[in-house]
């Protein structure tokens, strides 16, 4: 497991795995997050997704951002975040198009002893970065080359860190990688924020 300290660490591990991470809110910040998504009631997504029929276990909840300001606000802070990180790229633009979360959606997986999701591609309407934000629990989340999970790499992340998966779009990326979320030992709670490119922001 590599720490991830700076740009030059964060580029290297998106290139080699296609993902990075880094610790983002503090722990207030982090309490004040728990507080607002508790009294969200989550729901059982489907069990297969997909044409690949993609085996996935968890709880969701979609998070509307006119509801939830200091979820609209913690996705603002991480574009900030994320634009001042790459604008030191050699690449003009980090982001294509600019980048704009406007889908927030609150996953949980629980210690069911099977993995939380299976190796797959995210859709190709996601642009630039799709991020996690890990609220409880441990990571879980692993890249891999292909939709039998070969070469996994484990992405490291603590509650309050934010791991961002590169998306078409990020440093001029056409290809999606094959990711998964393993065998989930304690809750993990995440924050999902994404850009679709065919939403509108809500
Ligand atoms: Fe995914």
């Amino acid at each position: 497991m590599i720490k991830i300290e700076n740009l030059q660490n964060h580029i290297d591990y998106l290139e080699r795995f296609g993902a990075t991470s880094f610790p983002f809110l503090n722990p207030e910040e982090l309490e004040q997050i728990r507080h607002e998504i508790a009294s969200y009631k989550l729901t059982e997504a489907v069990k297969k997704k997909g044409l690949g029929k993609v085996y996935q276990n968890f709880l969701e909840a979609k998070i509307y951002f006119d509801q939830s300001p200091l979820i609209e606000n913690t996705a603002r802070r991480l574009e900030e975040y994320l634009i001042h990180l790459f604008k030191q790229h050699p690449v003009d633009h980090a982001f294509i198009p600019d980048l704009c979360f406007n889908e927030a959606r609150i996953q949980q997986y629980l210690p069911v002893g099977e993995f939380g999701i299976g190796p797959h591609k995210d859709g190709s309407r996601y642009r630039n970065v799709i991020a996690g934000l890990l609220v409880e629990g441990e990571s879980c989340f692993y890249t891999c080359d292909d939709n039998k999970a070969a070469n996994p790499e484990l992405i490291p992340a603590e509650p309050g860190w934010c791991t961002i998966l590169g998306a078409p779009g990020l440093f001029g990326l056409k290809s999606r990688r094959y990711h998964f979320v393993g065998v989930v030992k304690k809750t993990r709670t995440v924050i999902g924020f994404r850009q679709d490119v065919f939403s509108v922001l809500e």
